[in-house]
Formats: structure tokens, sequence, C-alpha cells
């Protein structure tokens, strides 16, 4: 048998023999010709069979397989302008592996309901390859960020014994006989222990929240990159932050422009997301949003509208800073200027697709910072370990958290960050 061959490096093979090992996804014939579209995980490539080059028992039984019957087909790789991704196969012989009866999700339109019951087969589309290979590579980037600036990746745990982001949004597991352990919110306690320890850090994983909310932009289970650094404020916070989102958005793309056009996403959009980003304070926000005609008062945490309202009107990331403390975690500190703000920024992502990271200047002082927990109700128990931070050499530092479904939802202009995960919770949505 002829090399195998990943579609994605079919260039390399011009003019040769070779072996692809996929599924059928789609096909069409002219009597004469069969055309079968063929994927193999790497990409899509279109096999051109005729009876000349298969013979006639094969030419008849490729006539009859069905979608995502796997198949290896061998045949000689030809550059063909007019073929997508520029190469086609002529096809000289095939084998089928598995069939393939009666595949739910054909080429005629579905409903998101009845693809999201499917969602483990919906993920073999064209569609769904492109956005999960864009995730990927976002994903890289941000690794390749962080390694390459001397960040150490220091993981947190996803059992935890209290809240981080509020009690209200916490899932409980039955932990042994007896107690109750908590899916993080993020993983940011741990992660100010382990920049005491090793400076600069970041945790990069799943993230959970309990929260009944039901919109295009939340999940019950999300990928959180968290970067935190000692000795650093929120100045410093908001420039990594920038750099890191012009850095994830210029290798996407520089490596995923054909998965983008897939998506017909219009990369002007992005090709502005460029540092500096625009640095507002909440109070200008406010005013903007007011002077927009939005029913907003000075106080409130902003709403998805608002957060539309507000990005609309740069043409990049926008990051608003000096929150009210009141509408914000426990752990943020307060602006020595304002202590009724706190030292948090939101960076919002252009296009309406809202606060893609959340983070700031933590707490550093003993003191103030048990005052707030108790202030906040939580149980001091739980978080003496994260006093003895402040206890031992407490210095300032600062982070924040960047979710990548809405970054996902966000480069490739998707509608829904429900396509961003190969398998999302939400509310209504833990099958399959
Ligand atoms: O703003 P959040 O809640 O911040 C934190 O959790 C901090 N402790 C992070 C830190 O400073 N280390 O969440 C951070 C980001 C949001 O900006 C958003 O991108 C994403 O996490 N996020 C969600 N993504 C999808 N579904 C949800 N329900 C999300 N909640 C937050
Ligand atoms: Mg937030």
């Amino acid at each position: 048998m002829p090399p195998v061959a990943y579609i994605q490096d079919i260039a390399q093979f011009d003019g040769q023999d070779v072996t692809l090992r996929g599924w059928l996804h789609n096909r069409r014939s002219s009597g004469k010709i069969h055309f079968l579209i063929v994927r193999d995980g790497t990409g899509f490539i279109q096999v051109v069979m005729s009876k000349a080059d298969i013979g006639e028992e094969l030419f008849a039984k490729a006539d009859h397989l069905a979608q995502e019957t796997s198949i290896i087909v061998t045949g000689k790789v030809r550059a063909d302008a007019r073929a997508k991704g520029g190469y086609e196969l002529t096809g000289t012989s095939f084998e089928v592996v598995g069939e393939s009866v009666d595949y739910p999700i054909t080429p005629k339109e579905h409903g998101v309901d009845y693809l999201m019951d499917r969602r483990h087969l919906w993920i073999r589309s064209q569609r769904q390859h492109a956005i999960l290979r864009v995730r990927h590579e976002i994903i890289d980037a941000v690794r390749d960020f962080f390694n390459s600036r001397g960040f150490i990746l220091a993981d947190t745990p996803i059992f935890t014994p209290s809240a981080c982001e509020g009690t209200t949004t916490l899932f409980p597991v039955k932990y042994f006989d007896d107690g109750t352990a908590y899916l993080t919110q993020s993983g940011q306690l741990y992660n100010e222990a382990n920049a005491m320890a090793l400076g600069r850090v970041y945790a990069f994983g799943p993230t959970f929240r309990a929260e009944k909310s039901k919109t295009r932009r939340h999940l019950t289970e999300f990928w959180m990159v968290e970067p935190e650094m000692a000795y650093a404020n929120l100045d410093d916070t908001m420039t990594l932050a920038e750099q890191l989102v012009e850095s994830v958005v210029a290798r996407v793309l520089d490596k995923r422009r054909p998965e983008l056009a897939q998506l017909e996403r219009d990369t002007t959009k992005l090709e502005t997301v460029k540092t500096p980003f625009p640095r507002i304070s909440y109070d200008d926000a406010v005013e903007r949003l007011k002077g927009a005609g939005l029913p907003i008062e000075w106080g409130g945490d902003f709403g998805g509208t608002d957060e539309t309202v507000l990005s609309d009107q740069f043409d990049r990331p926008v990051m608003v800073h000096r929150y009210p403390a009141a509408v914000k975690a426990f752990y943020m500190k307060p602006d020595p200027q304002r202590p009724e703000l706190a030292l948090g920024v939101d960076v919002l992502a252009p296009e309406g697709y809202g606060e893609i990271i959340g983070g700031g200047e933590r707490l550093a002082d003993y003191d103030l910072l048990l005052q707030r927990i108790k202030d906040h109700d939580l149980p001091q128990e739980a978080f003496d370990w994260y006093l003895d931070l402040r206890r031992y050499g407490s210095v300032p530092h600062a982070g924040f958290g960047m979710g990548i479904e809405r970054v996902v939802a966000w480069i490739c202009g998707l509608e829904h960050v429900r396509e961003t995960i190969p398998y999302p919770r939400m509310l209504y949505r833990m099958y399959p």
C-alpha cells in the first residue's frame, strides 16, 4: 500500500500515490464519476473515482457508501486550483472499515436542540472541526505566552472546601462520609499561594459555576486560565491582560485563516486588536452608558446590554477598572484614594461578546481581609490558610482569569458559547 498521509499534509504528496484513512463525509455522482468527500480529522478532501481507475466492482460499491462509513482510500494526489484546499485525490482503490447505517446528521438543516443531543456526532462536521481547531490554537497560544515569559504552571485543585467567587453559585459534591466539597469556581486563592512560592504562576483548568443563567455567554463548566503575580498591581494586570489578548488573536490570524474563512469570520474586526487597549474607569463607563440612553445608576454591575453598548464604542477590547467594591468579590483591594472602589478590571471584547477577563489587585492586608471575610459571611476557618498568606510575608499581588470559551466565541464570531467546547455543560444540558 502507498504511504499513509494526513489530509493536512497532502501538498507534500503532490503527484504521488497515498493512502488516506478516514470517514466518508459526503458523496455525489454524475453517473460516470463518483465524487467522495473524505475527512480524516485533519481535513476534508474530494476523492474522484472513475470506473476506469478503480474497476467495475469497487465503482458499483462506492455508489452505495453511506455517510460516515469509515474507509481507507488509496489514490494519486493531484493539485487542482478549483478544489477546496487546492488538492484532489484520484481514487484507485478503497476498503470499508466500519459501516454507518442511517447517520442522523445529514447535510440538510437541523435544529440546535437536535444537534446538541447528538453533539458527539455533530463535532464531525466541517464547522465544528474549524471551531475546535481554533480553540486548540487559542489554548496553545495561551500556554506559549506564559511559558515564554517565565510564568510557572502550578495547577490548583478542583475539589475545594469553600467559595472563591461567592457562595450562591457553588456545586456541592459529597466528599466521602463526613464532608461536602465544592467544585472550584476559580483557582485564584490557591494561585495566590502559588505566586508567593514561585513568583509568577498560572493555573489552567476547568472551573464550575452553578449559575442559573441561560444566556449565550454562560456555561456551568468552563476553562479558565489564571495568571497571578507577586509584587504586582492593577496596572501590571491590565498590561499583562492586553498583551495576552493581542498575542492570542495574532496567533489565530497567523495560523488559522482557513478555519476563520470556513466560519465566515470578518477578520478585519480582529486585525485591529492591538495594544494599547483603552482603559476607562467604571465612573467613565457609567457616564458613557447614560450618554447612550441606558437606565444605569452608579453602583450597579453591568449587564450584558451595558457591556455590548460600551464595547461598541471601541474597535478593540476595552478595559474597565475600579468598580464599586460592593459588586465585586471579597478579595479585591480597595482603592486607597476612594475605598468605595475596588482595584479590579474587566476586559470587554468587541462586537458584543462581553467580559472575557476579570481580575485585579488582591487585598494584601491581614486585618482588612479578615474584615471582608466577615462582611461577606464567609466561614473564617475555611479561609485560615488563605489568611496565612497575609501573616507570612504578604506582598502586593495581582492577577486575572480569562474564560477560554468566551474568547473562542469572540474570535470565531459565534452566536453562542455552546459550540466552543466539545461537550458544553449548561443549565439544561448535561447530555451527551
Ligand atoms: O470574572 P470572574 O468571575 O473572575 C474570577 O473568577 C477571578 N477569580 C479570576 C482571577 O482573578 N484569577 O471570571 C473570569 C472569567 C470571565 O471574565 C469570563 O471570561 C469567564 O471567566 N467566565 C465564564 N465563562 C463562561 N461561563 C461562565 N458562567 C463564566 N463565568 C466566568
Ligand atoms: Mg467577572
